[in-house]
């Protein structure tokens, strides 16, 4: 697909890197912040893109209007508010960005569970007020709980990486076999349920996991927990759960998300408050914040530059592959030396290398405006990674596509060494060039390093 004539209509606002980068990739861009969702569908065959955030659900009536739509993109994590079985029928690309929110949703779960042990939000009220209370404000700490997450995709595993170093035992359940990383075993339900002190939820908002945290799933668990939901708010009975507090069956809540929120997340009600939410908002135990938990400066910018990377994917990498492109640039320069401390630091000092444990990051920008990185690493005297080259160095090629490239110079007879290691930040293999030197091949994922 060419890019030239693409009309892009975004119905709310973004970070602007999200405009002024497809502007300038050649995408004709339009904003309206304000019209009904009625006065958008009268136009929206005027579009090929539509970029939201939660404005409005996208459903059936929406996409027969939007005749020439090719993607919807939403800069969230989520898909709910589209009728996404629809939209694909008729080949509509559904772009989505938990890639930008993932890492602030963690780190706002970990820090509810943090707040909630050392009762840091009643502590500081305390205080605050001119109490005093130390024995009442004991705290508990995480080392040697487990953790159960439920929900082990894109916000349940970067939530399990933020628990390394905790000493905590984290154990995941999900619909689908097999989703478990380093970071967290995949078990039943009924096991996380025997063994958990701590529930994460992060699962979407189906028919299955509505409501799933009432009395009966709550008394499942063997001990008395903490409840975490940075997920969505339908998926727990908040009088349920009101009521396990009651009984400490629950020792606390960090809730990111209600019950009661509003399809746009905007607004929570403007009627009366229900008698649970009543509950929740006096308890000491209980943290709650306004659906904030992927909402940082970080991820503002961070699902903006994910939905300009994947809207320039669809319009792009069918054309690249088309065009057999294989090496894109250098992805590292590896090298032997008797002693990469010193060495770092002569870089360091003379040539004003930003050096770390590694070495050396270069970062700069492909043609489409994406930023890629080039590592420089000195490596010790002994190593075994260039083997089983004998030389002193080995270089680092960045490709567009590994697979397809390992399939093509395998049938044009080049050595290829051991096989292809996937990692967070890309994939890898390895070759030998007719000189006996090791190459390493890198199908990057730059933001990983970010
Ligand atoms: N609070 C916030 O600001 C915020 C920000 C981002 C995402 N979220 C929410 O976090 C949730 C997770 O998002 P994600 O990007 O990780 O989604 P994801 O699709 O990457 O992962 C969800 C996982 O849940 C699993 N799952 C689905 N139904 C399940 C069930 N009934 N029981 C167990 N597992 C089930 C799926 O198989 C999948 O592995 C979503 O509800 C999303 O809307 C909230």
């Amino acid at each position: 697909m060419k890019s030239n004539t693409i009309k892009i209509l975004h119905i709310d606002s973004n970070h602007p890197l999200l405009w002024n980068q497809l502007e300038a990739t050649g995408f004709q861009n339009e904003a309206d912040y304000s019209s009904s969702k009625e006065e958008i569908e009268a136009k929206i065959q005027n579009y090929n893109g539509i970029v939201i955030r939660s404005r409005f659900k996208i459903d059936k009536n929406f996409l027969d209007k939007a005749t020439n739509l090719q993607f919807i993109a939403r800069v969230g994590a989520g898909l709910e508010s589209i009728d996404c079985d629809y939209a694909q029928s008729k080949g509509i690309h559904l772009i989505a960005a938990p890639e930008g929110n993932r890492n602030a949703v963690a780190e706002h779960a970990l820090g509810m569970i943090l707040s909630l042990f050392n009762n840091l939000n009643k502590a500081n009220t305390e205080v605050k007020s001119g109490k005093w209370n130390r024995e009442a404000n004991r705290g508990h700490e995480l080392d040697g709980k487990t953790v159960g997450i439920i929900g082990y995709g894109n916000m349940g595993k970067a939530f399990a990486k933020k628990l390394r170093g905790f000493d905590v035992q984290v154990l995941c359940y999900d619909i689908l076999p097999n989703v478990a990383d380093a970071n967290a075993k995949q078990v039943t339900l009924e096991e996380l349920q025997q063994k958990s002190d701590v529930l994460s939820l992060h699962t979407p908002w189906t028919t299955v996991t509505d409501k799933m945290i009432n009395t009966a799933f709550i008394n499942s668990f063997a001990k008395p927990f903490w409840l975490v939901n940075t997920a969505r708010g339908k998926s727990v009975v908040t009088s349920d759960v009101v009521d396990a507090l009651k009984t400490k069956k629950i020792l606390g809540a960090g809730l990111d998300v209600l019950e009661y929120e509003k399809l746009s997340f905007e607004n929570l009600f403007e009627e009366e408050k229900p008698k649970a939410f009543e509950y929740l908002l006096q308890a000491e135990n209980v943290l709650l914040s306004p659906h904030i938990a992927g909402w940082t400066f970080e991820s503002h910018e961070k699902l903006a530059q994910t939905i300009v990377d994947k809207i320039k994917g669809i319009y792009f990498e069918e054309n690249e592959k088309n065009e057999d492109i294989r090496v894109t640039g250098i992805g590292g320069i590896f090298f032997k030396t008797n002693n990469p401390k010193e060495v770092k630091e002569w870089y360091q000092k003379h040539l004003g290398f930003n050096t770390d444990e590694y070495g050396a990051t270069f970062w700069w920008k492909d043609k489409n405006g994406n930023d890629c990185s080039t590592q420089w690493s000195p490596f010790a005297e002994e190593t075994d990674y260039f083997e089983p080259s004998k030389k002193e160095f080995m270089q680092n090629f960045r490709v567009h596509d590994l697979e397809g490239l390992l399939k093509k110079i395998s049938e044009e007879g080049v050595t290829i060494v051991g096989d292809m290691q996937t990692y967070e930040y890309g994939k890898f293999a390895w070759i030998m060039d007719i000189e006996g030197n090791k190459i390493e091949l890198w199908e990057p994922i730059d933001s990983a390093f970010k």
